[in-house]
């Protein structure tokens, strides 16, 4: 019979290589469901046994309290930097010289093993005898933060090595790699904080460091870093005796180590890999700004040593940032559904990172001075790190005298009452305000939420003026006389209205609660709370301490929902959804709807589809039953393609997953 502890103990290792399948691979074996009973048994076990609670148990990422700073670490081995190149030249120039100095005739080809350069954070993982015991910025390259209770609540860290059968572990072992954000991650977080009143984050980097920077791991835990690693910086017990070895090693134990990193047997073909990436880096879902290119050989490496700034062997393709020259119309002050006024540039429509643009983003009023953006102005966009086009500078020199400067607003520009400052922001504090009401009632009726066709802004903006609706339930009373007298509405389009309004009331509570536009309360968040409440009221009657327990949900989304439902303006809104008929209870599809083609299927889409935007497609699919991953691995069941795919569809046909064009995909969900 194995003891209490031997079983606890293979609990945790069934977690872990879970944790690894889904974390680290993709390629998930086990449902959402399944894995967190798997945890939850773990859980109720070192409740019961306390003192069995080991450090590197899968329990323990997320630790208890903030701390109050960071304290340095010293690095064993100095982290360096990579000396940066732009050009193709440069690059022979760099397989010349090593030649040279290593004394290889220069007809003979030196192999390179070339990877995405990650724009992220760097970082230094310590294992000892395979258990993470300290994670440390880059700092200065000397000394760093020790950052490690962060490090630990990123899954796919592990907190205990995973070699495979046989493989030894090293009783000491730096890893070095960058942390990071997703592209759809940094846009979720900024739409939240945007939500909060919250300054924005530019780009998925500084959002990256500023979350690797937090002093309370539980917030860091909610904002999903991710980790890529790329090098060794110090190993006791093993002779390697190649990059790509070192890189194989850090695989097997577990680490994520970039899919797209090659094995070029001569500069020539690094140089292709650099050019084939310049033109597919937006297909990624995290940023790159360049690639690195490393001699393979290790005992090269240590010929050729390091300057005092970076290494010998190594050097990086910088990408230039995708920028472009445009003149700003004019600049607008934009009322959000929660009051906040922004400043947003319409631009004369230009070509940037294939997408034509016509407006960018200002942040906020105190950027407008600081950079002396005036109307008219001629100026330089980009799209760097960001995915909304950023002005980053105006071209002085080609002013004409005709530029207007923007003056800041001192009253809402929608209902003219007094706005007050808050940081960086301006604020509209009218509970009446008529712009607010019109975004709210806006994002209600939009695709993520309650999804009503033909309710758009242009028709909520002559519904609001013309006295039709103050809040969003009063959609469900609008009438055929209301909506006929509109502009551009007849008869027919009137009654397909109509017929939308009442589809909607039947949208499941994952949709409402997001319709509700609670502030910090998104999509996603939306989909965890209507996981764990069946019904509205149920949600509405949550305490602060229910609601915190919930994995995602922190104080401040607590204290925004408690809140929210607190407001009898509010309430008095609900109750006229409920009045009207509003679903506000947890459905459970019936068999008899389920799709049998896409039931229990896992769906992966990439490219662009005619028909369907990615999320309506997504939200279809599920409906019916499917699940939805975001990368193709074994375990994906078909994958949706649209026009210019990505990588997905390679790797689609090299693990021969089905793939079903739009058409396909139309006949299937039908
Ligand atoms: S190797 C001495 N590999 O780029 C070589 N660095 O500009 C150590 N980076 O500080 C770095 N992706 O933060 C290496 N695949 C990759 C990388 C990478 C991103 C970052 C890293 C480094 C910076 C240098």
């Amino acid at each position: 019979m194995k003891s209490i502890k031997e079983n606890i103990e293979q609990l945790r290792d069934t977690i872990r290589y879970h944790d690894r399948k889904y974390y680290v691979e993709n390629n998930p074996e086990i449902t959402d469901y399944e894995y967190d009973q798997l945890v939850k048994e773990l859980q109720q076990f070192e409740k019961t046994y306390p003192h069995l609670i080991v450090p590197d148990s899968p329990t323990q990422r997320v630790g208890g309290e903030p701390l109050t700073q960071f304290s340095t670490v010293e690095h064993k081995i100095p982290m360096l930097s990579i000396d940066n190149t732009y050009s193709d030249n440069e690059l022979e120039e760099f397989d010349q010289r090593i030649k040279r100095m290593a004394g290889i005739d220069g007809h003979r080809n030196i192999e390179y093993v070339v990877e995405l350069k990650i724009d992220g954070v760097a970082i230094a993982l310590w294992y000892e005898k395979g258990l993470f015991v300290r994670g440390a910025t880059r700092g200065d390259g000397f000394k760093g933060d020790d950052v490690t209770a962060n490090l630990r609540t990123i899954h796919q860290i592990p907190l205990k090595l995973q070699p495979a059968e046989k493989q030894q572990i090293p009783s000491a072992i730096e890893i070095r790699g960058e942390i990071y954000l997703s592209n759809k991650e940094f846009q979720r977080l900024n739409e939240e904080r945007e939500e909060a009143g919250e300054s924005q984050f530019a780009n998925p980097r500084n959002a990256a460091a500023g979350t690797l920077k937090l002093l309370d791991p539980r917030v860091t835990a909610k904002r999903h870093l991710r980790v890529f690693a790329y090098a060794i910086g110090y190993l006791e017990d093993f002779e390697l005796e190649t990059h790509m070895k070192c890189l194989e090693l850090i695989r097997g134990f577990g680490l994520p180590v970039n899919p797209h990193t090659r094995l070029c047997e001569s500069i020539g073909e690094a140089i292709q890999y650099c050019n084939e990436w310049g033109k597919k880096r937006n297909d990624l879902d995290y940023m790159i700004d360049g690639i690195v290119i490393k001699v393979n050989s290790l005992s090269l490496h240590e010929q050729l040593g390091a300057t005092s700034k970076a290494p010998r062997w190594v050097i990086s393709y910088k990408y230039q940032p995708e920028q472009a020259v445009t003149k700003i119309e004019e600049i607008v002050a934009q009322v959000g559904k929660t009051g906040t006024i922004t400043p947003v540039a319409n631009l004369s429509p230009v070509l940037l990172a294939g997408t034509m643009v016509s407006r960018a983003t200002l942040h906020n009023f105190e950027e407008i001075s600081r950079k002396d953006i005036r109307m008219g102005d001629p100026v330089v966009v980009q799209k760097a790190g960001e995915i909304i086009p950023q002005v980053v500078s105006v071209v002085k020199e080609k002013r004409n005298g005709t530029e207007r400067i923007f003056q800041e607003p001192t009253v809402c520009p929608e209902c003219k009452s007094a706005v007050r400052r808050e940081g960086v922001y301006l604020r509209c504090h009218n509970p009446f305000c008529h712009a607010q009401a019109k975004r709210r009632i806006q994002y209600f009726a939009s695709r993520h939420a309650m999804d009503i066709e033909g309710f758009g802004p242009a028709l909520v903006d002559q519904l609001v003026d013309k006295g039709f609706l103050k809040d969003y339930a009063d959609i469900y009373c609008l009438k055929h006389p209301d909506l006929e007298n509109l502009e551009r509405m007849g008869k027919k389009s009137s009654s397909n209205l109509i017929r939308a309004i009442e589809e909607s009331k039947q949208r499941n509570l994952e949709r409402l609660i997001c319709a509700l536009g609670i502030h910090n309360v998104g999509v996603h968040t939306a989909e965890v709370l209507s996981e764990h409440f069946d019904s509205l009221d149920a949600l509405a009657h949550a305490t602060q301490e229910k609601l915190e327990g919930i994995y995602e949900i922190g104080p401040v989304v607590a204290r925004s929902i408690i809140e929210f439902f607190h407001d009898r303006h509010t309430q008095s809104i609900i109750e006229k959804l409920k009045t009207a008929g509003v679903n506000t209870r947890k459905q459970t599809i019936p068999a008899s709807e389920k799709n049998s083609k896409i039931s229990g299927k896992s769906f992966v889409i990439t490219g662009t589809l005619q028909k369907y935007p990615r999320k309506e497609a997504e939200m279809i699919i599920k409906h019916q039953g499917g699940r939805i991953l975001s990368q193709v691995s074994k375990k994906t069941d078909y994958l949706v393609v649209g026009e210019d795919p990505g990588a997905k569809l390679d790797k689609a046909r090299e693990l021969h997953v089905q793939i079903l064009d739009e058409e396909a995909f139309e006949k299937m969900i039908k």
